[in-house]
This record gives C-alpha cells, sequence and structure tokens, in this order.
C-alpha cells in the first residue's frame, strides 16, 4: 500500500495547497480516485455556506467499510489492524488482524440486521475501550445504520437527551467499563438513562466486567449469544461474508455530540464520502504514516479524535492502530511508555493535557522505557504551552522527532492546521499551516478581514473558513437551522470555528483558543451554559454563572459563582451536592473545580452577566477588572473579590 497523495516536501506542500484552492474539483477528484467506490460521483463539490449547504462526491455509491477493510484482505488479511492494550497490563493483548475484523464487523452487521436494524436507523453505542466497540461502530457503518457513540464520561441524563434528540431505537453497551484502578458500571447507567423511554427496542450487551447487570427480557440480549448466532450465518464453507449497504456518498455516517455555547449539545453528521477522504488524507499527510507502522491514539473513541484517528483514518489507509484501554497515570505514570516500549509505537498522538499531567511525575517514568522506535508525536485537543512542548519534544521524541500540533474539531471530521512531520516546519506552541483544502481567514468582530498587524506583529482575530473541505460537518441532526446559526450565520459566508487564532506574515497560524461560552477541561469540549443549567438544577441553587481559569494540568478549570437561598448544613457540603448534581446531569468530567458562593452577580443594567469580570476574577487578575461603570450594582464586584476561592 503506498499513498501516491502523500506529500513528501515542503515544495510539494505549496504545490498542493495551491491546486486545492485553485482546482479544488480535480484535485479531490484526484484524491478520492485512491478509494474504492461502488460508483464514482457525478460532481466532485456543490456548496453555499447561507443555507448550508455542503454536497462532496455527490452521486457516488460506497461503502466505508469496504475501504478500511475488504480492500486490504487480498494482500493484508494477516496484517494487525488493530492491537489492543488492555486497562490491566497483566491481561491478554488482543491483536486483530484486518482479516479478523472483517469477520467480527460482517458478524456485528449481521446481528444488527437479525435485531432489526436498517439503513438510517440510529445506534447509540455507549461502551468502554474494548475491540468490540470498534466492532459495533464498523458494523453500523457497514449495514449503513447510523452510529452516535457517546462518552463513557456522560452521565444517564446525558444519555437520555441524546437518545431522544438522535430518536435511537438501539444501544449497544457493556457491562461495566474498566478505566485505572475503577469500574463504571455502563449498563446502570443505561438502565437509568431507559427509565421512561418508550423508543428503544433492543440494548445489546457485551460482557467486560462481570459487574451483575439486569438484563430486560425482550430488550436487552447478550453481545455474545448475539455473536454466536451470527457467526455461522455470515460464515459458510471457510467464507466470511455479509454483503456491504451501498451508500451514497451524502448519507449520514455518524453522529457525535458536541458542545457550543447554548445549555444543549449538537448532534454534529458526518457523511460517509467526504468524511472518509478526509479522514484519509489527514492522516496519511500530518503524521507521514509508512506501511507497516503502529499508530498509537490515546484518545477514547468516544469522541472526535478516537473516531477520526483510531477507527476510520488509520483503517481507511491499511494502518495498525493502538487502541488502550486504560489511563496514562495507572498502574503508574509509565503506562504510556510501557505502551511504546511494549509495542515499538511509531507515533503517539495525544493531548497536551496528559503530557502536562505525565510531566509533573518527573523523569522516572521513562528512565527505564525504550522509546527509540518513535518517529513522529502529535498533539490535539487544546493549544499546547511551550513547556510542555520542549518536555515532549526533549523527554519522549529525545529531539529527532518531529512534532505535529494539529487543530481541529469535532465539526471539522479531521485536522484542519498543522506542520506535516518532518515536512513542514514546526513551531513550538503553533499549529502552523493549513492543509490543503482548508481556507483560513482571521475576522474582526464585524466579519471584515484583518489587515492590520498588532504589536508583536501579528494579524488576530476570529479564525473562519472560507470554503468546505471535505471532511465539515453536513448538518446538526433533526436541526438544519440550529446548524446555520452555530457555524455560519455569525460571518457571512464563513463557517466560524469559534476559536481565536493569529497569523504571522507567511501565513502560520497559533491557536489562542475559544472565543465563546465553550471550555476546554482536560482536552473536553464543555459549555459553560450547560454547567450553569446543570448547577440551577439543584434545589437551593438561585442563579449561577461558569467561567473558565487557567489550569496547570487540564488547560481549563470550571470555576462557578453561585448563588443560593440557603445553605443545606454547612456551605462545604451543599458544594458536595452541587457537585453531585452536576455529575447526575452531565456526568463527572463536567463538575466545577472550584465553587464560590457569591450574593449577587456583576449584571448590565439590562440584566446581562458581565461574564468578562468573572473571567478576570477567576482568573486571579483582581486588579485589572477594567470598567465597571456600566453595572447594575458595582458593589456586587468587591463582595466578589473578596470570597474568591
Ligand atoms: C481546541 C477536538 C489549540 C479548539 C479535535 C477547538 C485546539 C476545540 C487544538 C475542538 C490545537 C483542538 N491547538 N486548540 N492543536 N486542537 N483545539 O470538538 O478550541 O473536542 O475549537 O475536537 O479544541 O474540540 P473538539
Amino acid at each position: 500500500m503506498s499513498y501516491p497523495y502523500q506529500i513528501k516536501s515542503y515544495e510539494a506542500y505549496k504545490e498542493a495547497y495551491k491546486k486545492s484552492v485553485e482546482d479544488p474539483e480535480n484535485f479531490w477528484a484526484d484524491i478520492a480516485n485512491n478509494f474504492q467506490w461502488r460508483k464514482k460521483w457525478d460532481k466532485v463539490l456543490d456548496w453555499n455556506f447561507t443555507e448550508p449547504k455542503v454536497e462532496w462526491f455527490k452521486g457516488a455509491k460506497l461503502n466505508i467499510t469496504e475501504n478500511c477493510i475488504d480492500r486490504y484482505l487480498p494482500e493484508m488479511a494477516d496484517q494487525p489492524a488493530i492491537i489492543w492494550e488492555p486497562n490491566n497490563p497483566e491481561d491478554r493483548v488482543r491483536v486483530v488482524t484486518y482479516a479478523r475484523l472483517h469477520k467480527r464487523v460482517c458478524q456485528f452487521a449481521q446481528v444488527l440486521k437479525n435485531l432489526g436494524v436498517k439503513k438510517g436507523d440510529r445506534v447509540c453505542i455507549y461502551m468502554g475501550m474494548v475491540p468490540e466497540l470498534a466492532y459495533a461502530v464498523l458494523g453500523c457503518a457497514r449495514i449503513g445504520a447510523i452510529h452516535s457513540v457517546i462518552f463513557g464520561g456522560f452521565s444517564a441524563q446525558s444519555i437520555a437527551d441524546r437518545l431522544e434528540d438522535a430518536k435511537a431505537e438501539y444501544i449497544v453497551t457493556c457491562d461495566g467499563a474498566y478505566r485505572g484502578a475503577k469500574d463504571i458500571p455502563l449498563k446502570s447507567i443505561i438502565d437509568d438513562a431507559l427509565i421512561g423511554n418508550k423508543v428503544v427496542k433492543k440494548v445489546i450487551v457485551y460482557t467486560r466486567t462481570r459487574t451483575p447487570v439486569s438484563m430486560l427480557k425482550g430488550r436487552d440480549v447478550w453481545w455474545e449469544d448475539e455473536m454466536e448466532h451470527a457467526e455461522g450465518q455470515v460464515e459458510k464453507n471457510g467464507t466470511v461474508s455479509f454483503p456491504a449497504e451501498e451508500m451514497d456518498a451524502e448519507d449520514p455516517l455518524f453522529i457525535l455530540y458536541t458542545s457550543g455555547s447554548t445549555g444543549k449539545p449538537k448532534g454534529v453528521v458526518h457523511t460517509c464520502g467526504g468524511y472518509m477522504v478526509w479522514t484519509n488524507y489527514t492522516f496519511v499527510n500530518t503524521f507521514q504514516y509508512q506501511q507497516g507502522q503502529k499508530h498509537f491514539c490515546t484518545a477514547d473513541i468516544g469522541w472526535i479524535t478516537g473516531h477520526s484517528y483510531i477507527l476510520y483514518g488509520p483503517l481507511s489507509a491499511g494502518a495498525t492502530s493502538v487502541m488502550f484501554e486504560g489511563v496514562p497515570t495507572w498502574p503508574d505514570a509509565g503506562r504510556f511508555w510501557e505502551i511504546v516500549d511494549k509495542y515499538k509505537i511509531d507515533i503517539l498522538y495525544t493531548a497536551p493535557t496528559a503530557i502536562r499531567s505525565l510531566m509533573s511525575y518527573g523523569l522516572d517514568p521513562i528512565k527505564d522505557k525504550d522509546l527509540s522506535s518513535l518517529k513522529v508525536l502529535g498533539t490535539v485537543g487544546e493549544p499546547i504551552n511551550e513547556e510542555a512542548w520542549h518536555w515532549y519534544d526533549e523527554n519522549i521524541g529525545k529531539k529527532k522527532c518531529p512534532i505535529v500540533d494539529t487543530w481541529w474539531q469535532t465539526e471539522t471530521g479531521g485536522i484542519l492546521i498543522t506542520n506535516l512531520a518532518g515536512v513542514t516546519p514546526a513551531i513550538p506552541s503553533w499549529a502552523t499551516l493549513p492543509l490543503p483544502g482548508v481556507q483560513p481567514v482571521l475576522v474582526d468582530d464585524r466579519g471584515v478581514e484583518i489587515t492590520e498587524k498588532n504589536e508583536e506583529g501579528l494579524y488576530k482575530g476570529n479564525l473562519c473558513m472560507k470554503a468546505p473541505w471535505p471532511g465539515i460537518l453536513r448538518t446538526t441532526y433533526g436541526d438544519h437551522e440550529r446548524c446555520r446559526t452555530n457555524y455560519f450565520a455569525t460571518y457571512e459566508n464563513l463557517y466560524f470555528t469559534g476559536d481565536g487564532a493569529m497569523k504571522d506574515d507567511e501565513g502560520f497560524y497559533r491557536i489562542t483558543g475559544r472565543v465563546d461560552d465553550v471550555l476546554n477541561v482536560s482536552g473536553h469540549r464543555i459549555g459553560t451554559a450547560e454547567v450553569e443549567n446543570a448547577i440551577n438544577m439543584h434545589a437551593s441553587v438561585v442563579e449561577s454563572a461558569v467561567v473558565g481559569y487557567p489550569h496547570d494540568i487540564k488547560g481549563q478549570g470550571i470555576y462557578a459563582y453561585v448563588i443560593v437561598s440557603s445553605f443545606h448544613g454547612s456551605e462545604d457540603e451543599t458544594r458536595k451536592d452541587i457537585l453531585q448534581t452536576v455529575s447526575r446531569i452531565i456526568g463527572p468530567i463536567a463538575k466545577p473545580d472550584r465553587i464560590q458562593f457569591v450574593n449577587g452577580l456583576p449584571k448590565t443594567r439590562s440584566g446581562k452577566i458581565m461574564r468578562r469580570i468573572l473571567r478576570k476574577i477567576a482568573e486571579g487578575e483582581i486588579e485589572k477588572l477594567g470598567d465597571t461603570s456600566t453595572l447594575l450594582d458595582p458593589g456586587v464586584v468587591d463582595d466578589i473579590k473578596k470570597g474568591k476561592v
């Protein structure tokens, strides 16, 4: 397997970029020709950002699993597609070859069919990081069902909201999931989410932890039983087959819920053709993947990074993808390095928050590990600070591995701005250059392109995109208008990312972080409005305001200012009750790091909370609050300053 579209020099990058802008249709047709289509497209691209409407490879027919699995069977059947490292290092490792992956995915597609799942049905997947999660995702894709994976850190309430929004009729889950020393009772959380739900028809339960579970007659079935039954159906005379459903390039592949600045998460929809081409192209180019290498992306498949760079990107490139069930610090902080050493990992792709957390353990956990197999390092999820970048470079890459700082979002499907490993220049804490097909622009608050440099000699503004790339979101599930207002209505004819950025004279980008009310906590995306809604559910809470503040390890921490009618027990007990409420409503990942009880919130005369002031106080910049004269009651600010936690 070679990748004719792999960019091998800075010159070639410039050339490819130029062509992608000047002649996008031919540029992407050339790349798309390297995939397996049942029928080629009638038109490469049709778009406008006003509706918005984006259609790539319109009229083409394919199934993404044939591109991720079947096309590698003739020559690479025995090559590992997925190497699975269990949570407990003593447990058995599982190596899933392309042939085995094919068999399991066919089998699971058959299971879905047996249970009545049809093309276009929504299947919610709430599992730990086990190979069966990959089979479930790809099994859905094979039969044309739309998967909606929910991260294991979300609560029953969050799951219930997502099930309802997607009108999902099927669920795939596990009895429980191991995460470090913890055992999370996934099925029991699903049971809570299903109280009162009349839509879900079947729940498939895979046995991982052997936590006791309640199995409801007629609704709940065991994964193992169903798979055993399906095995005979897909395997005859030694040949395995489950015909892949023929999908239109623009048929939905999956929904993934993500937070925005409003209280309710949005179901971002990606489609089959464009997403496949984009994840593959960005994977092969960013990491400069070479056939036979082992790629270790430490993300969870519950987030977009896992979808695109554990599953679809690597598998569509015939790569070997390492999937890790555990956490970086259990049983000790040497876990990642042990995995790198054990499997001779070539590419390690992780998050700045993980790097910072591991930095805090010093160099001891690395000392006796052989990291010499590493060739490329990557980061994703938040801006990487220079200190973490250098630590990663010196201690993990031993100054021999290019670091790719990849900027992208759930909505973008794959990486948009990054350096290409060893091919284009790397600059610590700069995402650097747009990939071919990506046309960024920095605008001011009125949407006018920034043409003047600031004191530092940089262009600084809100980051937008002028044109669609194949992996851009197509809609938000069930509510296209929401997609328009969220992403395409802030600035005319532009996709607005929600991030701020700076650009230098050479066109290199540095991402400064979100400019909207979205937080990035340990690489998890959480909306402040969502957390406020959850806090406000607590019986004693009158009002709350949530902001982010810089956190050494998490990147951002959650700071909540809360007005209560009375304390139930002590202040500290009330605080714990509020945390418990947030855990129930959203999930443990959204628990505020700090809660400050206040008597009032700084509001303008029109009643709007002045978050700027609250942010400054949370950041500890008490002296730099700026103009507070427009406040209804400037006195509340002094009270808040005094009570800072
Ligand atoms: C942030 C994760 C700086 C950004 C793939 C974006 C980054 C949000 C980077 C999307 C990076 C992601 N440098 N910031 N390299 N990568 N971000 O949807 O604020 O979970 O808008 O997708 O993460 O988070 P999401």
